[in-house]
């Protein structure tokens, strides 16, 4: 078996890399997510990134069994590495996937990095996933679970209706704004505020994760990169009355497929309890109908203990499709 790093821009070694590592992540699991040769690429080789972005592919008589990746943020935690493992079916308990690894977590070390992360998605079964054995094994230790829940699209206009008179009854001193695309230059500073907080302020369980350092320009960044994949994103902030952002959420809309994808929700701790998640959320479902008509659903992954989430989402008609656990060494 041979495993060497892969020139992004070399397009051959990119795609026989996606059709492995996409094969070993769809793999047993119910309509999953995979992004595209595209976004990968663009992923990989987008100026301006805030995270160092590695792929290897091993080969085994010529054909690419399998992959990993790395990204190691650049602006905080720069004690961590995520690294992604994936082998086709047909090439598994060969040893594949541990050699990836010990590539992988030989060329992190060699950078400084002593702390891996690793996301294994668990069908919801009994059987753990391959994935969920492998970390084990490797010495990694269980972190947190994210549940991933599906919102068929669209939701009927009389329930939005109800949800958003309900949220109105609390929320109302708020002001709801609603964008799709770039952040208003008005918002981008405190925006960029919002998103530092996210990893720390939503529950992460035991993963040792530090606050992220986002601006201004990681902002615009980042939304470069996200246009340049060929998605659509669409954006709701709540406005407190004393003029200042209290919370946001976001949603991905990619331009391979009618699935979208939530990310970003975060409420600031101080303006909680005013039913601001179902608000931003409503409001948020409002603007993406007009957006993405087409659209056929929303994902969204949210830790299992985060209760006051969970029940906005399900409130709005999520309902469970698969877990994703959280795996850490070091
Ligand atoms: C997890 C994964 C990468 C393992 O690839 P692989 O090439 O089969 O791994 P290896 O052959 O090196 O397995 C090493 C050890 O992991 C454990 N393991 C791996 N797959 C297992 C399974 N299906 N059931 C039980 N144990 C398993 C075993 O202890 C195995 O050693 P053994 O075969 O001597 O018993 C592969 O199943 C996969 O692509 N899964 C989907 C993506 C994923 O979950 N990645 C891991 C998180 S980053």
């Amino acid at each position: 078996m041979e495993i060497f790093r892969i020139d992004p821009l070399d397009e051959a070694a990119l795609s026989a890399n996606h059709a492995a590592m996409s094969a070993g992540l769809a793999f047993g699991r119910v309509d999953p997510p995979i992004w595209s040769l595209d976004e990968v690429r663009v992923n990989l080789t987008h100026e301006g990134s805030s995270y160092q972005r590695e792929l290897y592919s091993a080969v085994v008589d010529g054909e690419v069994v399998g992959g990993a990746q790395i990204e190691m943020p650049m602006r905080d935690n720069l004690n961590l590495a995520q690294v992604e493992v994936a082998v086709r079916p047909s090439s598994r308990r060969q040893g594949v996937g541990t050699a990836l690894l010990e590539a992988v977590a030989a060329r992190t070390a060699s950078l400084g990095r002593t702390s891996l992360l690793g996301i294994v998605n668990q069908p919801v079964s009994d059987e753990p996933a391959a994935g969920v054995t492998f970390a084990a094994r490797h010495g990694f230790t269980w972190r947190n679970t994210e549940i991933r829940r599906s919102l068929p699209l669209p939701v009927p206009p009389a329930h939005l209706a109800e949800l958003e008179a309900k949220a109105a009854a609390r929320a109302g001193e708020y002001r709801l704004v609603s964008w799709a695309g770039a952040c208003p230059e008005e918002w981008v500073e405190q925006f960029a505020y919002l998103k530092s907080m996210l990893m720390t302020d939503a529950p992460t369980g035991e993963m040792d994760y530090e606050q992220e350092i986002w601006d201004a320009e990681r902002v615009r960044a980042d939304e470069a990169k996200t246009e340049a994949q060929g998605r659509k994103w669409v954006t709701t902030v709540a406005v407190a009355p004393d003029g200042t952002l209290a919370g946001n959420t976001q949603i991905g809309v990619p331009g391979h497929e009618s699935r979208t994808f939530q990310w970003d929700t975060l409420v600031l701790e101080v303006h909680r309890g005013h039913r601001l998640g179902l608000a931003l959320k409503v409001a948020n479902l409002r603007r993406l109908a007009e957006v993405a008509p087409g659209a056929t659903s929303v994902e969204t992954w949210n830790a299992e203990q985060n209760g006051p989430m969970v029940a906005v989402n399900e409130e709005i008609g999520f309902r469970v499709v698969e877990g994703l656990q959280e795996w850490q060494r070091g």
